[in-house]
């Protein structure tokens, strides 16, 4: 359930029109849903309130200061992967002591800055880093706590790009070989093995392959418990959302009436997983990204241009692939309506943005009601990777952020200014005028 749907003609969030933020802030625009957010992590929240657990954002998919807080205020944790994201929490007004720290690559300097802020838990990678987390604590007499990621093999069936527990992929430490792991990390000074974790990969829309991986894995979990003392096991994140009719999935109808059926809905998922965890008696941690903040959020663009081939309709929009680089980047559907509902024919459409690149597209061959010069379209769920993808390529500003409350509104990111782009650029001193 999300808060974007027409009251009347008008596309709403809440209680505010997109077309009320667009006037205001100009486009490109991301309006997010603060209901949404609050929504989404009280029903998982009380989905899994049979075990003890902790609900730990996935902060990439949307590291919005007013979104941390949005969350951190229900008594989110964080799931991190570099120190600028636990100082963001910081920033936020969260506490890193519910943060986790994920990540193949953690510098020493991340590690240490990540110690002295007394976060939950390292989520380890490689043994190499189990050294090099131990050496750091030592010099900073601090004990680390740790867990290591299981690799369980378990194919999340899902895009390739975002595919993570298979043995194909970089993360992670292969089922076999973890107990191994285990022995040797007890023997390393100043580490407290505190749990294990897992993430088998995103956007899984069946529960099978989490089931599949916890039947795997929580055999494991309770040999090294026995062993090792533990408090914790992390099932990740990876729930996955609705991108295709986006719009009715906001209305309860859409769930009663059954289209919902066969979405991986939050009691779906807990009435699968927590009679398999309940027997462990750990706390249970959890990392969704994506199902916090994918529907909670839109990308709102003017359209520029309407221009004709002799084979295409391009709606040419002013936001482009350095807003939302999803489409580009997996193929992923992002629904697009206008922002004043309006009937007639369907016109088959190419969504395209302004950067000088074919990839540059929403859309291709879309069913799109026909639109003019000057109208607004909202591409939806974009709320999710997709502000925090964002970059200045062609040297286009990062667009301004919207939360909305009910009736209220407020700016949370200010457009970026085209000068900030280059704020840290210099000509090289042999070049100077
Ligand atoms: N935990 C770990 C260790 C992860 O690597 C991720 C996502 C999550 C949790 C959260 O996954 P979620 O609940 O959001 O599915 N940019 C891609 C998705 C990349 C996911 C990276 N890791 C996209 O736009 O689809």
């Amino acid at each position: 359930m999300h808060s974007f749907r027409y009251v009347g003609k008008e596309l709403c969030c809440e209680g505010v029109p997109l077309s009320t933020l667009a006037r205001r802030h100009g486009t490109p625009l991301y309006v997010y849903s603060q209901a949404t957010l609050s929504d989404h992590f009280t029903k998982l929240d009380e989905a899994m309130a049979p075990v003890d657990h902790l609900i730990c954002f996935a902060m990439k998919s949307n590291s919005n200061l007013a979104v941390i807080r949005t969350l951190a205020d229900l008594g989110s944790g964080f799931d991190t992967v570099s120190a600028g994201e636990i100082q963001r929490v910081m920033a936020a007004g969260g506490d890193p002591r519910k943060c986790v720290f994920a990540g193949v690559g953690k510098t020493e300097e991340e590690i240490a800055f990540a110690l002295r802020n007394e976060i939950y838990s390292f989520n380890v990678e490689s043994e190499a880093e189990l050294r090099r987390i131990s050496r750091v604590a030592v010099k900073l007499r601090r004990i680390a706590p740790v867990a290591v990621r299981v690799n369980p093999n378990v194919d999340a069936g899902t895009h390739a790009k975002i595919t993570t527990g298979t043995y194909e992929n970089k993360f992670g430490i292969a089922f076999e070989e973890i107990e191994g792991v285990y022995a040797r990390a007890a023997k390393l000074p100043n580490l407290r093995l505190r749990g294990l974790q897992m993430h088998i990969g995103s956007q899984l829309t069946d529960v099978k392959p989490f089931r599949l991986a916890v039947e795997k894995v929580v055999p494991l979990v309770t040999r090294l418990n026995a062993r090792h003392g533990f408090d914790f096991f992390s099932i990740g994140g990876g729930i996955g959302i609705v991108y295709q009719s986006a719009l009715e999935s906001g209305n309860p109808s859409w769930w009663t009436k059954g289209r919902g059926r066969g979405i991986l809905t939050p009691d779906r998922y807990a009435r699968t997983l927590v009679p398999l965890l309940q027997p462990l008696g750990l706390r249970v941690l959890l990392e969704p990204g994506r199902f916090l903040t994918g529907n909670a959020g839109a990308l709102v663009t003017r359209v520029e241009y309407i221009k004709k081939t002799g084979r295409k309709n391009f709606v040419i929009v002013d936001a482009a692939m350095n807003d939302l680089i999803r489409p580009a980047f997996y193929d992923s559907y992002h629904e697009i309506v206008p922002l004043t509902k309006r009937g007639g024919a369907t016109v088959s459409s190419d969504v395209v943005g302004p950067i000088c690149e074919s990839g540059d597209y929403f859309a291709k061959d879309r069913p799109l009601a026909k639109v003019s010069e000057g109208d607004h379209l909202a591409l939806l769920s974009a709320g999710a990777y997709g502000s925090v993808m964002g970059s200045n390529y062609n040297s286009r500003p990062l667009a301004t952020e919207v939360l909305v409350n009910g009736k209220k509104s407020a700016v949370v990111r200010e457009r970026q200014a085209v000068e900030h782009i280059w704020a840290n650029e210099t000509p090289a001193p042999w070049q100077r005028r």
